[in-house]
């Protein structure tokens, strides 16, 4: 099969994770004779740097050319310490959901049974978690009216939600519940919130639909709290977008390490797969980071764009290979050794 996939690394650690991926990649394309089209691609501040705007109209025909997007990371401290910085890194990763119509943010949530003592939470709690979070991408108070008035002294965002939107991800939902644990929760905060009783009345109207899904109804600060007690009780949470942004990093805690993390969002032009961690500044250039949650978001890819399950999971094999036999990067290697970076991901495509 061919596939076409634009590559865009992005900032700080972005290069080097991507690198391994398109490694490993390579190597599954030579096992499973696949021929791959890399077209890379600028973002971030990266973009910035060299063309003056983080999500460059070039990039954006290159992603809307490909099947698939494979990204690094996006974000530079040198923005983080300037509020007064027009143009940042981030908008560019907000207008590339947007024009790309990447409305649903899939991250799954599970634990590796050699790693469960890297987390924080007991392992009784945690023993058993394979949950997804479906977090809507391109609505909600990211994308509202927002201003200052009074002078500047008073400022809003609002949100909004259209019922096709809330429609088009809880269909997605109750989807991967059929495919999986049959048990959706729409999370939302509808004591309070307009837009939420929308959420909540429009998945209600759909759940006939799903007779075989049983769907649960709980407010957000009460699954803040649940997901690290009870973990394991979930199966599929579809939220709106800043409930989605702060319940996917609170899920990560409990896999042990946000470095393993994979994530895809899915759109309505093309698909794109990263890693939930960020652009890690202060490992940038050190091949020191771990590389396996954009190895993992490569999965997903050759299963969710090209529905080539088999590579998927020769990739995860391998990905578990290595740590059990500890080819890992320094966040996990605890006293033993550390790999480099460049190492894992040699060691992975050889492995291939
Ligand atoms: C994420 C990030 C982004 C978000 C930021 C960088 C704009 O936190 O992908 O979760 O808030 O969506
Ligand atoms: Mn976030």
């Amino acid at each position: 099969m061919k596939l076409n996939i634009a590559l865009l690394a992005g900032d700080g650690i972005g290069p080097e994770v991507v690198d391994q991926a398109v490694k490993v990649c390579n190597a599954i394309a030579t096992k499973f004779n696949h021929e791959i089209n890399w077209t890379a691609a600028l973002t971030g501040a990266a973009a910035i740097d060299a063309v003056g705007e983080p999500y460059p109209d070039s990039t954006h025909e290159v992603c809307m050319a490909a099947d698939a997007v494979l990204f690094g990371a996006i974000g530079h401290p040198k923005y983080d310490n300037d509020p007064t910085a027009t143009v940042r890194p981030e908008q560019g990763l907000l207008k590339m959901r947007k024009k790309l119509g990447l409305f649903a943010n899939v991250r799954p949530t599970f634990t590796f049974p050699s790693l469960i003592d890297n987390s924080p939470l007991k392992r009784e709690r945690i023993e058993g978690t394979d949950l997804i979070i479906l977090r809507e991408l391109t609505g909600g108070i990211y994308f509202g009216e927002r201003g200052r008035k009074d002078n500047g002294d008073t400022a809003f965002d609002t949100c909004t939600y259209t019922k096709e939107e809330v429609v088009r991800l809880a269909k997605l939902g109750f989807e991967m519940a059929m495919q999986r644990g049959k048990k959706l929760c729409c999370v939302d905060k509808a004591n309070v919130l307009e837009t939420s009783r929308l959420w909540r009345q429009t998945v209600q109207a759909m759940e006939k639909d799903y007779p075989e899904v049983t769907v649960s109804y709980e407010f957000v600060d009460a699954v803040a709290m649940r997901l690290v007690q009870w973990p394991n009780s979930y199966d599929v949470l579809i939220t709106e977008n800043l409930f989605g942004d702060i319940l996917t990093d609170e899920a990560s805690v409990i896999s042990g390490s946000m470095g393993l993390m994979p994530s895809s969002s899915i759109g309505v032009h093309t698909s794109l797969f990263e890693p939930i961690h960020g652009s890690y500044p202060q490992a940038a250039g050190k091949d020191i980071a771990n590389p396996l949650a954009t190895v993992l978001s490569a999965a997903m890819m050759f299963e969710d764009a090209f529905s080539l399950k088999a590579e998927a999971e020769a990739i995860r094999t391998v990905v578990n290979k290595s740590l059990a036999e500890g080819i890992v990067t320094e966040d996990l290697a605890g006293k033993n050794k550390a790999y480099k970076t460049s190492e894992v991901g040699d060691w992975l495509a050889k492995n291939i």
